[in-house]
């Protein structure tokens, strides 16, 4: 177990760490596990940034414990309710039910349903200053970095943004700065993914909020998972990792399909023979590479058969992972596939486009068995009908 440390001068990390988690929020593989980072500020006031979750609140009260007893704290400031930040919150309460929450009047609501409690409560205005003592906070709202009611704080003397999920990966070691972490390369692979599974879906917040950071002089950023960036250089570069990605175009025609007797995939092929575009076998794909593609994607085709009377998991899937990707809602998309008797496959895959508010070609394209010659020439005039509507 890693003990509380300095960040800076009367700023202590009073995290935790959980090596376990090797699947972060079901759909990250984190083979290094993650950490819950918490600050704790001694100044005039105290004040704790962000808690832990809930199976390491013990050791993270703990932690806080051997720096100043629990009583002692002012002010909690709980830059995101997502429980894995803000779970801790309940043992300190019982604790000290005299601290003050600080938090946005969005995440007051929330809260009360993670502690189950009343609490005494400042709500976090944008912008809005607090003084501690020879120091000040600064909160800026950050709606949907990546739940409605985010924001992240600002030390203004120290020049430190604690960002909470923002900046943060599932990597650390144990000197934990990024100045003295060895394993850099696979520091910025973890730190991309979280990015890009956790931030990324909500592209157009994560550019405002870019932009609104840009006012700051920033001098080191403390996330609340994973590596502390302490450096001119990483800071630069964490901003780049965003930014790039959320820039790249989105252009691509991808034809995304699974064929259990190759019949769907004969549709797909005919597809592309029409119009071009990539195709994608999802049955041999990874997840990466799923993600990749309709990452950048304008219209998606999705193919499947009907399996027993579903349909395809990995079609089923592929169309979920679609929630994973920047603007996705009202993406264009087109079903097609195969079946042999009752054909549920593609009107299960209808119910979810509808319900993912995706803008769905209708009509979907089926055929019994093996497409004939003639149902290949209706394919191809179906999906350049799809291509060619605005
Ligand atoms: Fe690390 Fe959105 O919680």
């Amino acid at each position: 177990m890693i003990g509380s440390f300095e960040v800076k001068k009367n700023i202590y990390w009073v995290g935790t760490i959980d090596p376990a988690k090797k699947v972060f929020d079901l759909v990250i593989d984190s083979p290094y596990g993650t950490t819950y980072n918490s600050y704790l500020i001694l100044d005039e006031k105290r004040v704790l940034i962000d808690t832990t979750e809930e199976k390491l609140a013990k050791e993270w009260l703990e932690k806080i414990e051997n720096v100043i007893p629990a009583e002692e704290i002012n002010y909690v400031v709980i830059n995101h309710v997502e429980p894995d930040h803000s779970a801790g919150l309940k043992l300190l309460l019982e604790k000290n039910p005299n601290v003050t929450v600080i938090a946005t009047p969005q995440a007051k609501i929330l809260l009360k349903e993670v502690v189950n409690r009343d609490f005494n409560f400042m709500p976090a205005k944008d912008g809005m200053e607090l003084k501690i003592g020879k120091r000040t906070l600064k909160f800026i709202q950050m709606p949907f970095w990546h739940w409605p009611e985010t924001m992240m704080t600002y030390l203004v003397e120290d020049k430190i943004l604690f960002p909470c999920d923002g900046f943060g990966s599932n990597y650390f070691e144990e000197s934990f700065f990024y100045s003295k972490i060895q394993q850099k390369e696979t520091y910025w692979r973890e730190f991309w993914k979280y990015f890009r599974f956790v931030l990324a879906p909500f592209r157009k917040f994560i550019i405002q909020g870019l932009e609104k950071l840009k006012g700051l002089e920033i001098e080191m950023i403390a996330p609340s998972h994973g590596v502390i960036i302490d450096t001119r250089e990483g800071i630069e570069k964490a901003f780049e990792v965003y930014e790039e990605f959320l820039k790249k175009p989105r252009n691509k025609i991808i034809i995304a399909y699974a064929s259990a007797h190759g019949n769907v995939e004969k549709i797909a092929k005919a597809i592309h023979e029409e119009i071009g575009g990539e195709l994608l076998d999802l049955a041999y794909a990874s997840r990466e590479e799923v993600l990749e593609k309709i990452d950048s994607a304008k219209a998606i085709f999705f193919g499947a058969p009907t399996l027993n009377g579903m349909t395809a998991p990995q079609t089923l899937e592929a169309m979920i992972l679609l929630g994973l990707t920047p603007d996705w809602r009202g993406k264009r998309i087109a079903l097609f596939g195969s079946y042999g008797w009752s054909g549920e496959g593609i009107p299960l895959l209808e119910e979810v486009a509808k319900k993912m508010r995706l803008k769905l070609y209708q009509p979907s394209f089926r055929v019994k068995f093996a497409p004939s010659e003639e149902e290949i020439e209706k394919a191809k005039k179906w999906a350049r009908a799809f291509i060619e509507t605005p």
